[in-house]
């Protein structure tokens, strides 16, 4: 069905699975899934309420037209959905519809859909095939990739889940046409994070492209995908359940979820690993061990997208620290950080994230709080 060039292969223990990265095909979809997940006799469609008519309904034609009978069963849209509660009432629409051990699912829309439907496909009936479909910018270059699935909880985020693969991903670039500007620009900072611990290339062709990336123009966000989910797809496949090399993925994010969980969760993902990024890449440099500039390069991009780049005044580094505190990053006095030797290149000596002093850390989240305090 597919020429050569779209596809991207992951490494996985429940067997490797390909990732198509082409403009067009949601309208392909039935054709897609017939050939390469061809003992699923029916689909189950999972879309949150916004994604459902724009592209779920689009995605449950396709396959009912490639001769697999599919229905299309939708959530309310939103982070507060992805819950227990949202599994249930998945899992019990589809045990309803009669959906039997030879059906599957695909998961339609962003992150929250991809993780609660994946999570109800490893749990339906022991567990069941499923296809991501990935409609927003982060689910293309994150979450789709990789098999993690779960649900939040009132003690934290994803605390409770299960990794399972999809059997195949297909990514129609065209679907962020319809995404609203500020939630392509979260998306976006998670290329970023790609390009700043892997590929320096990658990093300067961002910066390049970032009007057209902000715009969701089709082949520049084409590119930028494929590129993120090579190099996505080659950490996971070689660090499937995060023993090692996965680690590096976390980037940005030790400061970025203590300053998402100290803003109480206002400040959204991607704005706070932006930040994150920042301060991280400034704690290498005070270190010595990241290249002089590497924090302001980053900080210039991250910038252009519209993402902050300086902690929003009113939240100090007081806070922050609490919050890493009790998300126990902080061990013996130690913050664990993964660093960059420059744009592009994860400084490895001593494991990928390393310890970092807490003082150190206070002192830059300090820093960066006075200067948002200037900038008020
Ligand atoms: N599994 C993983 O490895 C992994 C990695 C990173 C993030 N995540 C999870 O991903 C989630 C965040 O994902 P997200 O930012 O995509 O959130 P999301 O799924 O809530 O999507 C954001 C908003 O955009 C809408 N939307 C999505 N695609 C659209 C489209 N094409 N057109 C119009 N509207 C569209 C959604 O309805 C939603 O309102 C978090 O729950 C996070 O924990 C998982
Ligand atoms: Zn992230």
């Amino acid at each position: 069905v597919l020429e050569d060039g779209a596809a991207v292969t992951v490494a996985a223990a429940a067997g490797g699975y390909p990732v198509l990265v082409r403009r067009g095909l949601m309208a392909k979809l039935g054709e897609l899934v017939a050939d390469r997940v061809g003992e699923v006799r029916r689909w189950a469609v999972v879309s949150d309420d916004v994604v459902a008519p724009l592209h779920g309904e689009r995605a449950r034609a396709s396959l009912d037209g490639a001769g697999l009978p599919a229905s299309l069963h939708t959530f309310p849209a939103g982070e507060a959905h992805k819950t227990r509660a949202t599994w249930a009432a998945l899992t019990d629409d589809l045990l309803a519809s009669g959906l039997g051990r030879d059906g599957g699912v695909v998961a339609v829309g962003g992150g929250v859909t991809g993780d609660l439907a994946g999570f109800v496909a490893a749990t339906y009936m022991r567990g069941i095939p499923v296809v991501q479909v990935p409609t927003s910018v982060l689910a293309m270059v994150d979450s789709a990739i990789g098999g993690k699935t779960g649900v939040d909880t009132p003690a934290g985020k994803n605390l409770v889940g299960a990794f399972h693969a999809p059997r195949l991903v297909v990514v129609d670039p065209e679907a962020v046409a319809t995404l609203p500007r500020r939630e392509r620009a979260q998306g976006w900072c998670e290329a970023v994070k790609h390009g700043a611990i892997l590929d320096d290339a990658y990093l300067s062709r961002l910066e390049r492209d970032v009007a057209a990336l902000l715009d969701g123009a089709a082949d520049a966000v084409e590119r930028a995908v494929r590129r993120s989910v090579e190099l996505k797809a080659e950490v996971v496949g070689r660090d499937e359940r995060e023993g090692g090399l996965r680690e590096i993925l976390n980037f940005g994010h030790t400061l970025g979820h203590a300053l998402e969980a100290a803003s109480g969760y206002a400040l959204p993902h991607g704005s706070a690993v932006s930040l994150g990024m920042v301060l991280e890449a400034r704690l290498g440099e005070r270190l010595g061990a990241s290249e002089p500039g590497t924090a302001e390069r980053l900080a210039r991009v991250l910038g252009d997208l519209g993402l902050p780049t300086i902690p929003p005044a009113g939240l100090g580094a007081g806070p922050v620290m609490a919050a890493l505190e009790r998300d126990k990053k902080v061990r013996e006095g130690r913050v664990r950080v993964v660093l960059l030797e420059r744009p592009g290149v994860v400084s490895g000596a001593g494991g990928w994230a390393r310890p970092v002093d807490r003082a150190l850390a206070l002192d830059v989240l300090a820093e960066a709080s006075r200067e948002a305090g200037f900038q008020a």
